[in-house]
C-alpha cells in the first residue's frame, strides 16, 4: 500500500528554517513542496539542495498553495501569528518557531485558530529535548527528589545580541529581548521539569544597559538585518510562585559583563533530594552531565548522570509530523495551549517589570 506523502511548506532561510527544512528532508514520507524567504539567492540555492519544487518570496503565496498539509513557521516572531492563522484556516497543521508570538493574546489568536480548524499547532521547544534535561525529567517524574520546592535556572550570554539592528532588538518584531528570545526556553524546561504547575504570579525586573550602547553584540548570522535602535532589554530576571507552594527564579541575558562563555543550567532542591545541570559553553553544548544530590539510609549517596545528546529540531520536527499523521483524535491536545502558557507568564514577567509589582496570573 503506498501512503501519500505529507506535503510541507516551510517559511524561513534562517538557522531555524533551515533546520525545520534539514529535519523534514530526513523523514520518510515527508515531502517539503514550498519554500517562502526574502533571500532571493538562499532561496534558490537552499530550493535545489533540497528539492523544494515551489519557492516564494512571500509567505502569503506559499499559503495560498493548494494541497498544502503544513507549515512551518520560522520567521520574526511579529508574523507567526498571521501566517499561522491564516495557514490553519486554509486547513493545514502548523508548526511555529518559539516563542509562539509576541503576547500572550496574539498567541491566543493562533490557539483559537487551531481549535476552530481542528488543526495542530506545534512549538518548538527544541531544549527539552536535551539530554540532560530528559534524564531530569525522568528523575523527577519517577519522584526520586521528592517534590521539588524550589528550582532555579538561566541562559546567560557576556556578548549574545543575536545581532544588534536585526528584528530581534526592534520591539514591535520580537515583542521583546533575551526573555520573550531565550527566557521562553528557560521557562519551558523549567515548568516541565517540575510538572507543568500552574505559575500563579511573577515578580520581574528588565534591563537594557549594554545593548542601547552598542555593546553587546553577537554574531549570529541573522538573516534580517532592518537596522532597528536598541528598543529591547538585554538582561531579566524573573521570581515565579508555583501552585502547590513552590517557586522558580529564572535569569536570562543576551549581554552582561559576566564569563565570555555562555551558560545555561537549571537547579532544582526536592523534599528527598536536589539536582543540577548546567552547559558551560550553552549553544555549543548539546548535553550537561546531571549532578544528584540525595541520601540513603541517612548516608549521602550522591551521583552523576552521564545524559545522551538530544536531538533537537530533529525530534521536534519528527513528533510534529507523527502527531499529524497520527490519530485525528490526538489533535485537540496539540492546539498550542502550552506555548501560549508561557506567553502569558512572560506577558506577567514584562508588566511586573515596568510596574515595579508582583503580578498575579
Ligand atoms: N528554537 C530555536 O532554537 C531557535 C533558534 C533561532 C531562532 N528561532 C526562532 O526562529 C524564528 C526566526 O529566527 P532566525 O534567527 O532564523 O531569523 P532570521 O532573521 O535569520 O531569518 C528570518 C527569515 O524570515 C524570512 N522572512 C521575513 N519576512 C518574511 C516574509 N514576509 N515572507 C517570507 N519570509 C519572510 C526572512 O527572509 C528570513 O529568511 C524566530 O521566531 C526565532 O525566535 C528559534
Amino acid at each position: 500500500m503506498t501512503v501519500r506523502p505529507l506535503r510541507v511548506g516551510v517559511i524561513g532561510l534562517g538557522w531555524a528554517g533551515q533546520q525545520h527544512l534539514e529535519a523534514y528532508r530526513a523523514i520518510r514520507g515527508v515531502e517539503v513542496v514550498a519554500l517562502a524567504g526574502q533571500e532571493a539567492d538562499l532561496l534558490a540555492e537552499l530550493g535545489r539542495r533540497h528539492e523544494v519544487p515551489a519557492t516564494f518570496a512571500r509567505w502569503e503565496d506559499l499559503v495560498e498553495l493548494p494541497g498544502l498539509d503544513a507549515v512551518s513557521i520560522a520567521v520574526p516572531t511579529w508574523l507567526h501569528a498571521p501566517i499561522a492563522v491564516a495557514a490553519l484556516r486554509r486547513g493545514a497543521h502548523v508548526l511555529s518557531e518559539k516563542p509562539i508570538a509576541r503576547t500572550g493574546d496574539e498567541a491566543q489568536t493562533m490557539v483559537d485558530a487551531a481549535r476552530a480548524a481542528g488543526r495542530v499547532l506545534d512549538v518548538v521547544f527544541n531544549h527539552r529535548r536535551r539530554g540532560d534535561v530528559m534524564a531530569l525529567s525522568d528523575l523527577i517524574a519517577r519522584g526520586a527528589i521528592g517534590r521539588p520546592y524550589y528550582a532555579r535556572a538561566s541562559w546567560l550570554r557576556r556578548n549574545g545580541i543575536p545581532r544588534l539592528g536585526s528584528w530581534f532588538v526592534n520591539e514591535e518584531m520580537s515583542g521583546g529581548g533575551p526573555l520573550v528570545d531565550i527566557g521562553v526556553h528557560v521557562l519551558d524546561w523549567s515548568l516541565h521539569l517540575l510538572g507543568e504547575p500552574r505559575v500563579l504570579s511573577a515578580s520581574a525586573a528588565t534591563y537594557s544597559e549594554l545593548g542601547p550602547r552598542g555593546r553587546g553584540g553577537g554574531d549570529r548570522d541573522t538573516l534580517t538585518h532592518e537596522t532597528s535602535a536598541y528598543e529591547v532589554e538585554d538582561f531579566a530576571s524573573a521570581f515565579l510562585r508555583l501552585e502547590g507552594g513552590g517557586t522558580l527564579a529564572l535569569e536570562t541575558g543576551w549581554a552582561t559583563y559576566r564569563d565570555p562563555v555562555d551558560v545555561m543550567d537549571f537547579t532544582v532542591y526536592g523534599t528527598e533530594g536536589g539536582a543540577e545541570w548546567r552547559a558551560v559553553g550553552a549553544t555549543d553544548v548539546p548535553v550537561a552531565d546531571v549532578q544528584v544530590f540525595t541520601e540513603r539510609g541517612g548516608h549521602p549517596a550522591d551521583h552523576t548522570i552521564t545524559a545522551q545528546p538530544g536531538r533537537a529540531h530533529q525530534a521536534v520536527v519528527e513528533e510534529f509530523v507523527d502527531v499529524v499523521r497520527g490519530d485525528p483524535g490526538t489533535w485537540s491536545a496539540h492546539d498550542g495551549s502550552h506555548a501560549l502558557t508561557r506567553a502569558r507568564v512572560i506577558d506577567a514577567c514584562y508588566r511586573s517589570a515596568r510596574e515595579h509589582r508582583e503580578v498575579a496570573l
